[in-house]
């Protein structure tokens, strides 16, 4: 029987592995590197394969990365795209090896391996029917994807018609990738347009295709390595190497020269050897080797376990890391003040990239490592540009490096800093703080707030510096020439930016909400404040009360909106705002005594009269609120056509079952 602590221990995994999946597929903004995500998913497989009482539908081991995002149209894959199971080393490569030759063969044989480079991208599908390729997909959760056919369209590597003859329909799965070079080019040119650049090449090709103007796509480098088939008409290859002779044959990218097939364990594992040690040389990330059973009747035999295929594995490469110096600790004001020092490192090339920059979080970190200024060091970069700092080399000491001492006054304004024993950082308390007012402004203008585009830290300073704007409001009232005393600013820029700054005035609540910066008050927290208040306004006169009143708003984010809105200089701003023209668009307002109001809902199944997002608008226009998963909390479950588990939980648990017409009644609209 499963005990509390791992029962806790796998609902806090599920969590949190589902919100890193979130991050990952559907905002390209991974909080984790590859290796810390592994090490996760496999706590939580070590627990399900203990107690396998304890999987739910909701684990993310039943699932393939996150469920798409909302701006695409879905696409269902006809064969479910699945994911791999990872071998950190040989060892578990030989377990993998042993597990299927003593399940499905004579021991004594040996297995022939297609050995393929594991390209660091995005997994798409491309179909193709009678030779014309009709729709891209991206993987989604592995059984819908998202609709990217018009972005996928503008990548010149791939063929919008198959050399004949070719199979009736096809489904060819493939990597999107950038080349290092091109990747480094894009971020250069990312910044000097006043746009975030991405933290490594996958990131990038991921942000590149889940564009919603496909000419955006149509610009970045992006290119494709086709390694496999879903569904394939009339034409039958033995072995995953034919397949990619096959695919080849038809006109499609594949890096057949850098595949290899090989015979035993052995064989691979020297492979995956060789393979790390070019890593470095090679014009493209990739993150290990995949190790595929060649024959395919021994793949069909072998056939798929839960969310990944029985006869295929990742050998993934350690993170890379090198030995370089800390030249000087670096100060970083943050938009509230809080200051986090970064090393400064002698530059070094780690994996084709030049780091230069190491964050080291705050000052318990810095103790941890017992860091100090001219330290050797190694770095580590696990896929992305910043890397760690994760050791210090104590026997290379000379005894001339310095501590790194807490800082006393502000690097940027010079006022004293004050660090409270709850925090991990000092921080500047001065609300005049430039480093800080131009924080406010990033954070203002950046793209889950007001999303204004071309106005990244440069442009932004130079505004500041030029004497155009002193706030955020400010940037309301620029005018054409204002912005051309902005470095590379044409006609072609200034008509975009002042079309994106027009077009931000009329934002939802919760993105000028999230964009004032106020302090607790993150992207969530915003949504959930624009679905209580109709308008700013009436948010800045409510009370503590009203505000404690909503579920999910505890005494300290009260207490922060309360202080903000108390703030006369913050009042000030909201009027220029105003009078600038700013008027966000007010959301869903949920119903304080609505007749729904206090119950929670979970809805699952299809819905015929209603999409899923309308109906969640509908309980919360009613006062209720939507959850994912059914718990004791649960007051009714709208049960569409096919309900599956939650329904089951539902009648388990004694949670009343709705069906639409009921649903209807208690919403309070006539069908
Ligand atoms: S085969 C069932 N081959 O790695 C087989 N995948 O988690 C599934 N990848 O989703 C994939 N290079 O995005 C395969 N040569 C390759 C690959 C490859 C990169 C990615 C792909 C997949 C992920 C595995």
């Amino acid at each position: 029987m499963i005990d509390l602590f791992t029962q806790q221990r796998h609902a806090e995994l599920c969590e949190e592995i589902n919100r890193h999946n979130q991050l990952y597929y559907n905002h390209d903004l991974p909080e984790v590197t590859d290796a810390e995500y592994d090490d996760l998913f496999r706590e939580l497989q070590a627990i399900e394969e203990r107690y396998p009482e304890a999987i739910t539908p909701e684990s993310p081991s039943q699932k393939v990365g996150a469920s798409a995002a909302e701006k695409f149209a879905p696409s269902p894959h006809a064969v479910p795209m699945l994911s791999l199971k990872n071998a950190k080393n040989a060892e578990e490569f030989h377990d993998f090896d042993t597990s299927i030759r003593k399940n499905f063969l004579a021991q004594s044989a040996e297995l022939d391996y297609a050995c393929e480079m594991k390209m660091d991208g995005v997994a798409i599908e491309l179909t193709y029917k009678e030779g014309k390729l009709i729709k891209a997909s991206t993987r989604g959760d592995g059984f819908v994807g998202e609709d990217i056919t018009e972005n996928i369209k503008t990548i010149n590597d791939i063929p919008h018609s198959l050399t004949a003859p070719y199979p009736g329909t096809l489904d060819v799965r493939g990597e999107i990738y950038i080349d290092l070079a091109d990747f480094q080019e894009l971020n250069r040119a990312q910044e000097d347009a006043g746009d975030k650049t991405f933290a490594n090449p996958r990131n990038a090709a991921a942000g590149s295709l889940r564009q919603l103007d496909a000419k955006v796509t149509a610009q970045r480098p992006l290119r494709i390595f086709c390694y496999g088939v879903g569904r394939i008409q009339g034409v039958k290859t033995s072995t995953q190497i034919e397949t990619l002779q096959l695919l080849r044959k038809l006109g499609l990218r594949v890096n057949l020269e850098e595949t290899t097939c090989v015979s035993g364990a052995d064989e691979v594992i020297k492979t995956f050897q060789q393979l790390q040690d070019r890593r470095d040389t090679l014009p493209f990330e990739i993150d290990g080797v995949v190790v595929k059973v060649n024959e395919i009747a021994l793949q069909e035999e072998l056939g798929m376990v839960s969310r990944s295929p029985r006869w295929a594995i990742a050998l993934k490469f350690p993170p890379r890391q090198e030995q370089t110096i800390v030249e000087k600790i670096g100060l970083q004001v943050g938009r509230t003040g809080a200051i986090t020092p970064v090393a400064h490192l002698k530059p070094v090339i780690v994996s084709g990239v030049t780091v230069s920059r190491a964050s080291l979080h705050n000052w318990d970190e810095i103790e941890r490592l017992d860091l100090r200024v001219g330290d050797h060091v190694i770095v580590e970069r696990a896929g992305d540009v910043i890397p760690d700092v994760v050791k210090v080399l104590l026997e290379k000491r000379t005894g001339d490096e310095q501590q790194i001492p807490l800082p006393t006054e502000c690097p940027e304004c010079n006022a004293p800093v004050h660090k409270s024993p709850a925090e991990v950082v000092p921080r500047c308390n001065n609300p005049h703080c430039p480093a800080q007012a131009i924080e406010r402004m990033k954070h203002f203008v950046s793209r889950d707030a007001m999303d204004i585009e071309s106005l990244g830290e440069k442009q932004l300073t130079q505004l500041i510096n030029n004497g155009k704007i002193t706030d955020v409001a400010d940037l309301y009232l620029l005018s054409k020439e204002d912005m051309f005393a902005m470095d590379r600013m044409g006609d072609a820029l200034a008509e975009k930016l002042t079309l994106s700054i027009a077009s931000s005035k009329t934002q939802p609540l919760s993105k000028l909400l999230f964009g004032l910066g106020i302090r607790h008050v993150g992207k969530n927290t915003a949504k959930i404040l624009a679905r209580r208040f109709a308008t700013l306004d009436e948010l800045a006169k409510c009370t503590v009360d009203q505000l404690i009143a909503i579920h999910e708003i505890g005494d300290k984010v009260a207490q922060s909106i309360l202080n903000y809105f108390g703030n006369p200089e913050k009042i000030l701003l909201l009027q220029k705002l105003h009078q600038a023209g700013v008027q966000p668009q007010g959301e869903v307002v949920i119903q304080q005594d609505g007749p729904l109001t206090g119950k929670v809902f979970v809805i699952t199944g299809t819905l015929a009269k209603w999409s899923r997002k309308e109906a969640e608008e509908l309980v919360e226009e009613a006062g209720g609120r939507t959850a994912g998963s059914v718990s004791k909390k649960t007051d009714y479950v709208l049960a569409g056509e096919s309900a599956g588990s939650k329904l089951a939980k539902a009648e388990k648990l004694g949670v009343e079952a709705v069906d639409e017409a009921t649903f209807a009644l208690l919403v309070g609209v006539v069908l």
